[in-house]
Parts: structure tokens; C-alpha cells; sequence
């Protein structure tokens, strides 16, 4: 399993300031960021688990005696892009330094090499002391970035430098180390997602198993990216995505229209929707009966994706295709029919991916780059694909 850039561990120590990081992590997940808490068996004196379960939407492990048969030390540590400990105690911070691994979190930091952030928070003096000072220029010297605690007032009386740094200053300085980029900023992105139905009756249709979770996952990343997001929505269960545009659509003609509006004034076409090549020629405005209901007679539906590039004009355009067999021949022959930039092809033979959270499959350029991707977030997908497309806008 290969890190992902939006995978975050958020480590928790003890001390007071744990409180602050509850709203860190919501301002890191405001970010794009997808966060696991992993707060050291102390730091539970002063916020408890269920605080950051309810808040990550993830379980809050502490231990490496937890969940053994997951390795959860290894499978977590492999798959986050980032590290972020806030609050960072002098105890925390030194045991860190000196190589420690006696909970999940330092277990943690020695099993993985992405790059780490420390938010100290403490008392000054323990901050001052020689010790403490010594540790992290250690963790410095190794690639750890070590965040100065603010000066101010602290928990009792005292004042100096030691207190938690504010959070939006946490964050900035986080994405700095993130590389996280808002360089989809002023670009329109347009998206269709889902799968559309085509009426038979007032009861039936044809459709397909798309979830529209992929589509999903691609306006929220463009959404982050300071893009301007239209998504055509096709019979999806989600009906909002926050900062983003959504039409619903119920067939391949509704979404025709919907797409001829929002098409000459985007940058990026998504075309993540899967479209029904037919439709059946005639929708009766009654129920049919049992006894008649034994064939249907079609007609194709018009290849939207065909259609709108030939009205391109400076529009990167990016197709999906679910193949079970010859997956990467018929995809480059899309590419290539459809005047495509970038296709994503996922192999979904056995039922895969439709209405999971992960997806594997191949990324196929018009130069011919193919980047076959095992097994990925639907999240990692989108960004890597918003990544090409900027690359090709310029
Ligand atoms: O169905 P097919 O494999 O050809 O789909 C490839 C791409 O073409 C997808 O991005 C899909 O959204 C789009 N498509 C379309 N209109 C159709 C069929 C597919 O725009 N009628």
C-alpha cells in the first residue's frame, strides 16, 4: 500500500493544550485533510477517545495491543502521507528523540519516513531546560519540523514561551510542509457523476451500478483546490457536497442539456458519469403490464463525451471507462475516439469497485504515459487525476 498525500496522522500528548487539537483537526480536515487521531494512553486524561472518534469519523487507537491481527502500527504508518503531533509534550518529544516506541504513536514514528511535524506545548521552563533543547535540535537535525511554542500567558499563572501555537498559524505552517496547493484557484471544473436511468415505464428503467462516490471524491478535491465545481449528478445518493454546484439528472438526455450550459465556460470536463449507450425508443406514461412486459426496443443514446469534444476549445477533458475484459486496448481506442486527454480505466469485472471507497485500475495519457494504480483511495484517484489536468492546462 503506497502513502497518501491527504492521509494524515494527527498525534495527541499529554498535556492541557490536547483541547485545541480537537479543533486542529477540524481545521486540518476544512483542508482536505483525511485524519486518523492517535492520542498516547495519557494524553486520554484530557480528551478521551470517544471526542476524537466522534470528530475523525475514525477509531481513536492508542495502543499496539489493539486490533494486533491488523498490524495497525505498520497498515497505518504506510498509509499516511503525514505526521502532525500536537500537542507535543517535553516527555512525548524526548522519547520521540531518543527512539522510543512504548505506545502506538511512537511505534508510529519510527515505522514510517514521511515527513513529521512537532507542536510543542509546555511549560517554559521545561521548554528552556537544556534537555528539552538538546531533543529538539536532535529532532531537527533528523528532518523533523519542530514549530517554536508562541510566548504568552500559560495554564497557571506563568507567562513565557511555551504555550500552543495558534491554530491557523499550525495549519499554515502545515500545508507549507504538505506541498497542499490551491492551484485549481479561478479555474472552472465540471464534473458528472453517478449513473443515469432510462425510463421504461413509471416504475422501471434501465441503469447501472454506478455509485457516483468517485464523482464525489473529484468535486471535493477540485473543491479544495480552489476550483470552481459544477457537478451533474445522476440518481446519487449524496445530494450536497459542500462549496460545490450540484444539478441532479435522472437520463443520458437530461444530462445532455445539463452539460451543453456548463461546457463552454469550464477549464476541466470530468465526465466520471456512467452514461446508458441506450435508451428504450418509447417510455409509456403507464405501468406495463406483467403479461406484456417481455421485450424492449432501444435506441442509442448520443455519446456525450464524443459530442462535446468536438466543441473544445481550450477544455482538458478527462473520461472514465469500466471495462471487464481488453480493459487497456479499448480504453486507449476511447481516448483516442472521444479526443480525450486523459482517461482512467478500472477493471470492475467481479462486481469490483462500483460503490467501494477504493478503486484500481490504469491512468492512460494522450502520450501514451500509462500509470497503473493497484489498489487507491477514490480521494488519492482524484487528486492524481486533477494533478494531470493541471499539467496540461499549463
Ligand atoms: O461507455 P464508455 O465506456 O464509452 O464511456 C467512456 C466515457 O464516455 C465515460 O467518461 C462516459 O461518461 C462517457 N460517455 C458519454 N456518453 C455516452 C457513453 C459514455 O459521455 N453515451
Amino acid at each position: 500500500m503506497s502513502s497518501d498525500s491527504r492521509e494524515v496522522i494527527l498525534g495527541v500528548g499529554a498535556g492541557i493544550a490536547a483541547y485545541k487539537s480537537a479543533d486542529l483537526l477540524r481545521r486540518l480536515q476544512d483542508r482536505g485533510y483525511r485524519v486518523s487521531v492517535v492520542p498516547t494512553p495519557s494524553s486520554l486524561n484530557f480528551v478521551g477517545a470517544a471526542t476524537w472518534e466522534a470528530l475523525s469519523g475514525r477509531p481513536a487507537h492508542t495502543q499496539v495491543w489493539e486490533n494486533v491481527h491488523e498490524v495497525t502500527h505498520i497498515s497505518l504508518a504506510q498509509k499516511s502521507g503525514f505526521f502532525i503531533i500536537a500537542p507535543a509534550t517535553a516527555d512525548l518529544i524526548a522519547r520521540i528523540a531518543i527512539g522510543r516506541a512504548d505506545d502506538l504513536l511512537t511505534n508510529l514514528i519510527l515505522a514510517s519516513d514521511v515527513p513529521k511535524m512537532i507542536v510543542p506545548a509546555m511549560h517554559p521552563n521545561m521548554w528552556n531546560d537544556p534537555a528539552t533543547k538538546a531533543n529538539v535540535a536532535t529532532l531537527r537535525s533528523r528532518g523533523f519540523t519542530v514549530l517554536e511554542p508562541d510566548t504568552g500567558r500559560l495554564t497557571g499563572n506563568d507567562s513565557g514561551q511555551g504555550r500552543f501555537p495558534e491554530v491557523s498559524r499550525i495549519v499554515t505552517e502545515f500545508d507549507a510542509m504538505t506541498g497542499n496547493k490551491q492551484d485549481l484557484l479561478g479555474r472552472r471544473v465540471l464534473i458528472t457523476a453517478g449513473g443515469t436511468r432510462e425510463a421504461i415505464d413509471p416504475v422501471r428503467f434501465i441503469g447501472n451500478r454506478s455509485s457516483g462516490k468517485q464523482g464525489v471524491a473529484l468535486a471535493r478535491a477540485a473543491q479544495l483546490r480552489g476550483a470552481d465545481v459544477t457537478l451533474i449528478a445522476a440518481n446519487m445518493d449524496t445530494s450536497t457536497v459542500d462549496g460545490v454546484s450540484i444539478t441532479h439528472v435522472e437520463s443520458a438526455r437530461d444530462m445532455q442539456v445539463e452539460l451543453a450550459k456548463e461546457f463552454k465556460t469550464c477549464d476541466v470536463l470530468i465526465m466520471c458519469a456512467a452514461v446508458a449507450d441506450a435508451r428504450p425508443v418509447t417510455t409509456l406514461s403507464e405501468k406495463i403490464k406483467k403479461a406484456f412486459f417481455t421485450s424492449i426496443e432501444l435506441e442509442a443514446n448520443p455519446d456525450l463525451l464524443a459530442e462535446l469534444a468536438r466543441q473544445k476549445s481550450h477544455q482538458i477533458m478527462i473520461g472514465f471507462a469500466a471495462e471487464t475484459t481488453e480493459h487497456i486496448d479499448s480504453a486507449r481506442s476511447k481516448l483516442t475516439a472521444k479526443s480525450l486527454d486523459i482517461i482512467y480505466v478500472n477493471d470492475v469485472s467481479g462486481g469490483a469497485i462500483f460503490g467501494k471507497d477504493v478503486t484500481h485500475g490504469t491512468i492512460l495519457l494522450r502520450n501514451g504515459e500509462e500509470i497503473a494504480l493497484k489498489e487507491v483511495s477514490k480521494d488519492a484517484l482524484a487528486d492524481l487525476l486533477l494533478d494531470y489536468a493541471i499539467r496540461q492546462l499549463g
